[in-house]
């Protein structure tokens, strides 16, 4: 335990969050001070400090991560901040890498569609484009769903040709674009935006959309909850019969360096969340040097897609090479490590339910 009492500041119990099961309607007490030895929650030893314990009442039964470091913005709950304390990000040490050594290199399967299974139903995809679904000018395929074992997530890998795609809906989920490559505008009920690479968009559930490609694109959309499917329907009534949802004009949210975080030695970006209407889904980008990332889990179900760079995915006894263009799929609380092995770095973009900080894990 790092002591830091005398510069007023709580102590560091932990530099990871706590993960807790809370019961409905009970009482906490969460520990600010950090000195207490039953973290997260409060032992007394506060007492003699300008500290005192956070006291809250579970509104649901569920785990959740209560943060430990006590740099929290969000106490009781962990919000990422415990990144920031150390120079280095938590990279995989020397004995966790060696009891891993021995985990099997999974290929791709042509059997379960060219996944790499790992662990706990998480694979690695090759995305096969003879198993395309063709109309017009796209060709989509899905690639996270029921059918692969997601709770609740969705992943769509649609490539549109130049010219006037048909148009697409979902009724009851959410859709939360990502532009991979090529430039043109997403047209939601009338509402058009201008995208290139790397712009993520917000569609709002019962809302249509449409891609006016320019170039040849690739767009993933993250969608939740997955099940049903996403319609093919007659072109929407515009003006005021459009369903496009305007308490969030915007939808478009592009890499902005001035926004990104910076924890330690790599950096996310947040692109879609709430403050463009996306209450389920987060969606960020990520840029991970030449390292391997320490084993850990997330509380959501997680779909990553490699923009750049080589790697390797890292799950309890198994892992799979990834590349650009591959999607990984992580159930919730499946432990796994991201490795970078190329030396300009991997860039990638996560999308996960339920929403929050990609920057929080245990
Ligand atoms: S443990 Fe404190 S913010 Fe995560």
């Amino acid at each position: 335990m790092t002591s830091d009492i005398k510069n007023n500041e709580p102590v560091i119990a932990a530099y990871k969050p706590c993960l807790v099961s809370l019961e409905e309607g009970k009482r906490y007490f969460w520990c600010s001070c950090g000195r207490s030895k039953k973290q997260p929650f409060c032992d007394g030893s506060h007492a003699g400090t300008k500290f005192t314990p956070l006291m809250f009442v579970a509104d649901k039964s569920e785990d959740v991560l209560l943060c430990a470091c006590k740099r929290t913005r969000a106490g009781p709950f962990c919000d990422g901040a415990h990144n920031n304390l150390q120079d280095t990000y938590e990279e995989a040490s020397a004995d966790e890498i060696a009891t891993m050594s021995d985990a099997k290199l999974v290929e791709r399967d042509p059997k379960s569609g060219g996944k790499a299974i790992l662990d706990g139903g998480a694979y690695v995809l090759t995305p096969d484009p003879a198993q395309d679904e063709h109309n017009g000018t796209l060709a989509c395929q899905t690639l996270i769903g029921a059918r692969h074992g997601a709770k609740h997530l969705g992943l769509l890998r649609m490539l549109a040709n130049p010219g006037i795609s048909p148009w697409r809906r979902h009724e009851d989920s959410d859709t939360v674009l990502f532009v991979i490559s090529g430039n043109g505008h997403i047209n939601i009920e009338g509402k058009i935006f201008k995208v290139g690479p790397e712009t993520g968009i917000y569609v709002k559930s019962g809302e249509a959309f449409q891609i006016q490609a320019e170039t040849s694109m690739t767009i993933m959309a993250a969608i939740c909850p997955h099940n049903g499917t996403m319609s093919w329907p007659d072109a929407p009534p515009n003006g005021p019969d459009s369903r496009f949802d305007r308490k969030f004009a915007e939808r478009r949210v592009g890499v902005d360096n001035e926004k990104a975080n910076v924890m330690a030695d790599r950096f996310f970006q947040v692109l879609v969340d709430d403050l463009v209407g996306s209450r389920q889904i987060t969606q960020f980008i990520g840029e991970v040097p030449l390292s391997r990332a320490a084993f850990h889990r997330h509380l959501y179900e997680e779909a990553i897609v490699i923009l750049s760079g080589e790697g390797m995915m890292w799950t309890e006894h198994c892992r799979a090479p990834v590349k650009p263009g591959d999607v990984i799929f992580l159930s919730k609380r499946q432990g796994h490590s991201l490795e970078c092995t190329d030396p300009n770095g991997l860039r990638l973009m996560g999308a996960f339910y339920p929403a929050g900080s990609p920057a929080i894990n245990y």
